[in-house]
């Protein structure tokens, strides 16, 4: 039975809610091996072996905002925190550049002290001095107005994880100025304004069911983002999640097998929480049907203090060292590394 809801999914790109509930909930290893078998197959007839690489600027660890999960969260009085300048940016990228990196990802907590001038001034001056590279912003919710304005200045792309589509299972996560609505608007806003939008979730976030999954995998295959990113759930010490447990390697995979069937165009990272959790986590992602990498640019100095979750990988090492190391685990998982924009081949509003 799983077998046929395997092979359903590859030839048809979709389940049904219950199907994908079985598939889920009755996985075993043999299943996992088809699944992901599969849903490499399906990335290498899209993608071939490549796997893009985005360098990740970590600008700043304030954030006005206070989820549960979250180490940067405002009430964590333990957190250390830093903002990068402009300057400080531009350096970032000035060695990206140099190091081949053709796609930014600038993140960080919501701060205030970044206004939308300042950011248009960064991102202009990002893509007046590397035309050829993509400027990907993942800042959180903000206004129309904004996004919009951003776009203009020239970014490109937005990561707005959805985290969970179940209000309820949003609730538990959030504090209750933040709602499930108001991210589905901006993600829908994104899209509108014609940024390639990127969702995702934690998998295995505390009280996360498997209906929870189900919906986030139905409105992933509705929404038809550019990019996916999903990863563990890791608690971090100081937050009231501490004594939870992190998602498994397992379900991980499992979902980014499930995710490149649905989609098979996605662009979708093995990321940096997968590492953490298993030391050949993001090879193991890349087996399972992910095609992007995302290694730290920030500068050293600062990385520790980007704390979301314990024990976070890679926050000794300078950009040029993970982008070797990460080169030699690609490799091992059959991919190859490039470094081109990597743009998506899904269709995208207003382009
Ligand atoms: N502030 C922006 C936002 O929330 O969209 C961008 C930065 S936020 C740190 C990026 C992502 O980190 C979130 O979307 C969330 O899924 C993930 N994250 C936060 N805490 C985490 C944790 N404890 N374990 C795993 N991922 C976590
Ligand atoms: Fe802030 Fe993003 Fe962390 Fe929430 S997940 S506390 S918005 S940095
Ligand atoms: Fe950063 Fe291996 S990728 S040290």
């Amino acid at each position: 039975m799983q077998k046929e809801l395997i092979e359903k999914l590859f030839l048809t790109g979709n389940l049904t809610d219950e199907e994908l509930k079985q598939l889920i909930e009755n996985r075993t290893d043999e299943d996992f091996a088809l699944l992901s078998k599969t849903a490499r197959q399906r990335c290498g007839e899209e993608y071939g072996n490549k796997v893009y690489m985005r360098g990740l600027i970590e600008f700043s660890s304030y954030c006005k905002n206070d989820c549960l999960y979250c180490g940067l969260r405002r009430s964590n009085k333990n957190a250390e925190r830093y903002r990068l300048s402009a300057e400080e940016i531009m350096n970032c990228c000035e060695n990206g550049y140099k190091l081949g990196f053709r796609t930014f990802v600038l993140q960080g907590g919501e701060d205030n002290y970044y206004s939308d001038d300042l950011f248009c001034e960064i991102i202009s001056a990002i893509k007046e001095k590397f035309p050829d590279a993509a400027v990907t912003l993942s800042l959180g919710e903000r206004s129309y107005d904004s996004f919009k304005r951003l776009f203009e200045a020239g970014a490109d792309r937005y990561l707005l994880r959805h985290e969970t589509a179940d209000s309820e299972h949003y609730g538990k996560l959030h504090p209750k100025e933040l709602s499930l609505e108001n991210r589905m608007n901006c993600l829908n806003q994104l899209k509108e304004i014609g940024y390639q939008t990127g969702c995702g979730f934690m998998v295995g976030s505390p009280f996360q069911t498997a209906d929870c999954i189900v919906k986030d995998l139905r409105f992933i295959k509705d929404f038809q983002p550019q990019m996916v990113g999903i990863g563990p759930f890791i608690p971090h010490k100081d937050t009231p999640f501490k004594e939870e447990k992190a998602g498994t390697l397992e379900l991980t995979l499992f979902l980014l097998s499930i995710i490149r069937l649905l989609l098979p165009k996605v662009l979708l990272p093995s990321t940096t929480a997968l590492g953490t959790i298993n030391p050949t986590g993001r090879e193991q992602g890349i087996k399972a049907g992910a095609n992007v990498v995302m290694p730290n640019l920030s500068p050293v100095g600062v990385r520790k203090k980007y704390s979301l979750y314990d024990n976070k990988i890679c926050t000794g090492e300078e950009a040029a060292e993970c982008l070797e190391c990460l080169r030699r685990r690609v490799k091992a998982a059959g991919g190859e590394l490039v470094a081109h924009r990597g743009d998506s081949k899904i269709a995208i509003n207003n382009k």
